[in-house]
């Protein structure tokens, strides 16, 4: 492809995530947006993917099957002249890191809100990833068609619990019993719900007639004192605060019995941005249009097989074009690379890729080269992308090898399992591995996969920790001299526990929010930090 060509097609890709609390509606958002893109043909194909409530063994089990996650992908269908790539981002039990890492890898977010619980716990913390990257936004106010809060109570949360400014673009009429459709800003047009029948309004809008033989009195009387208060006190729709993440453009609607959708989507996919440049760690910016291949590997799936011990890494191309059989260098090691295999995901089917560009996700196997946040590039000089973020763990295991005569094995499956990403792996002052993670899944997932892949048995204490900080120590690789680590020691009790990572840099796992104040209002002169990177 020429750079016109490239421009063009970069142009028409879309890559985002959905976050949301569970049992938000996000499964029933994606497969209804999959569905207007013709990518699957059936309801009930990413329901039936995520009702694979097993138990870990089996779970297991379906990995090996497929040979890939059932619990993540990424799904691309096409609509108005657009590639759109949908990255799955894990949410229930199987909730991890890499929910948080996917992030790191989308141009955008749509935020799947319940209208009657308004924002929920993990909402929150995917937002603060989000947010901390400073992307679009969009919000989707789902099941109107039960009862649910005001809209614009709701608007009063992104803002109030979020700090995040909202501006309705659709606007309900009703709720539950009482949802009669929405009334979209910017088209001045209605949509109504049992009728599935559009009503263009005239120039008094909302307040004009056209409505008033149609809707009733009461919904009629609570949309214009909505539409009064919005234009009146809400923010107006403003792109460059869209696209700088600082505005949330907000619509309302029923994913389950696809209603307000379709308007969602067209205006998401007329202000969500096409790829653009990607930091490099030096500071400087990849060109998406630049004619060397460059991207980063933002999440490693192992293959559950024991037998291959192969993995997939998952690939964000950020610049010019990735052809199959290629060679490129890996930025870590300096060592060329030959991308053989390649495959790209679908909502249920994987297709093998031989060709994608800047703005695709493409999956490599990987027979143990790649670790999450590793750059590859083609060309002379070297291009390294800025460092994906470690994000804290919350649950904390010791782990013991039963056979102390196969420690070999031990260590190099949990130096390998760290590789990607899942899990973080720190030892304690006795050099024993502690581990944490952000979900009980990814502790299990590790236990059974170095039993089975390592043939290490392990014993599992779980540990009662829940939050882990960083201790600023001054020195340039963030390693603490003996005399630090002293002092140190001699302030901790039996909420905190020291341990050290993988640089060797010193942390203090506190017991929950509680020890970690009564810590810090002690130790004042103790510099602790939330997060570090990769
Ligand atoms: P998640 O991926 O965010 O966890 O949520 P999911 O889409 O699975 O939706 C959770 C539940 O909420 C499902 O019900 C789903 O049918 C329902 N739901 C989603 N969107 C809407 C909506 O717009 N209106 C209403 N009324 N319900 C909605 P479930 O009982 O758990 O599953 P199912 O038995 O209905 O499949």
């Amino acid at each position: 492809m020429n750079r016109t060509q490239l421009a063009e097609e970069l142009e028409k890709r879309r890559i985002f995530g959905i976050i949301s609390h569970p049992d938000a509606g996000k499964t029933t958002l994606t497969e209804k947006l999959l569905l207007h893109g013709g990518a699957i043909h059936q309801a009930g194909t990413v329901k039936a993917r995520k009702n694979s409530k097993f138990a870990t063994s089996d779970w297991m089990e379906i990995e090996k099957q497929r040979g890939i996650s059932v619990t993540s992908s990424v799904m691309q269908f096409d609509y108005a002249g657009k590639v759109i790539s949908i990255m799955d981002t894990p949410g229930h039990n199987d909730f991890g890191e890499d929910t948080y890492r996917i992030l790191t890898s989308v141009d955008s977010a749509v935020m799947v809100i319940d209208a009657a619980k308004g924002i929920e716990a993990q909402t929150r913390k995917l937002f603060a990833v989000c947010k901390m990257r400073g992307i679009p936004i969009f919000t989707f106010m789902n099941k109107l068609d039960r009862e649910a809060k005001d809209p614009l109570d709701l608007l009063s949360e992104l803002e109030e619990i979020l700090g995040m400014p909202a501006t309705a673009i659709t606007w309900p009429i009703g709720s539950g019993m009482n949802f009669q459709g929405v009334y979209c800003l910017t088209r001045n047009e209605v949509y109504l719900f049992r009728e599935k029948q559009t009503i263009k309004l005239g120039d008094q809008g909302v307040f004009g007639p056209e409505l008033e033989d149609v809707i009733t009195i009461n919904n009629l009387k609570a949309l214009r004192e909505g539409v009064e208060l919005l234009e009146g006190a809400g923010y107006p729709m403003d792109e460059e605060l869209v696209l700088s993440g600082e505005l949330t453009p907000v619509f309302f609607g029923s994913a389950l019995a696809d209603f307000g959708v379709t308007v969602f989507l067209e205006h998401f996919l007329q202000w969500s941005p096409a790829p653009g440049p990607r930091k490099t760690a030096d500071g400087n910016e990849v060109d998406p249009l630049s004619d060397r291949f460059s991207g980063f590997v933002f999440k490693i799936q192992a293959n559950m097989n024991p037998a291959h011990r192969d993995r997939l890494a998952f690939i964000r191309i950020c610049s010019g074009e990735f052809e199959r059989g290629m060679t490129v260098n890996l930025a870590r090691t300096g060592k060329p690379i030959k991308l053989a295999q390649s495959t790209q995901l679908m909502a249920n089917e994987r297709a093998n890729v031989d060709s994608a560009m800047a703005g695709d996700v493409i999956g490599i196997y990987d027979t143990g080269n790649f670790m999450v946040g590793d750059s590859i590039y083609t060309g002379k000089d070297r291009i390294e992308f800025e460092p994906l973020p470690t994000f804290p763990p919350e649950i904390f295991s010791l782990v013991l090898p039963k056979d102390t005569m196969k420690a070999k094995q031990f260590q190099k499956g949990v130096q390998q399992l760290a590789q990607e990403g899942a899990i973080q792996v720190y030892h304690n002052e006795y050099n024993e591995t502690v581990i944490g993670a952000v979900g009980q899944l990814q502790i299990e997932v590790f236990q059974y996969r170095l039993e089975n892949e390592y043939n290490a048995l392990v014993r599992m204490n779980p540990l009662d920790y829940t939050l882990a900080r960083w201790v600023k120590t001054g020195s340039e690789d963030g390693t603490a001299t003996p005399d630090q680590l002293d002092h140190l020691k001699m302030k901790l009790d039996g909420r905190t526990m020291l341990v050290f990572d993988r640089f060797e840099r010193p942390l203090i796992l506190f017991a929950n929010q509680f020890a970690l104040t009564y810590f810090k209002e002690r130790h004042p002169e103790v510099e602790l930090l939330e997060a570090t990177e990769v």
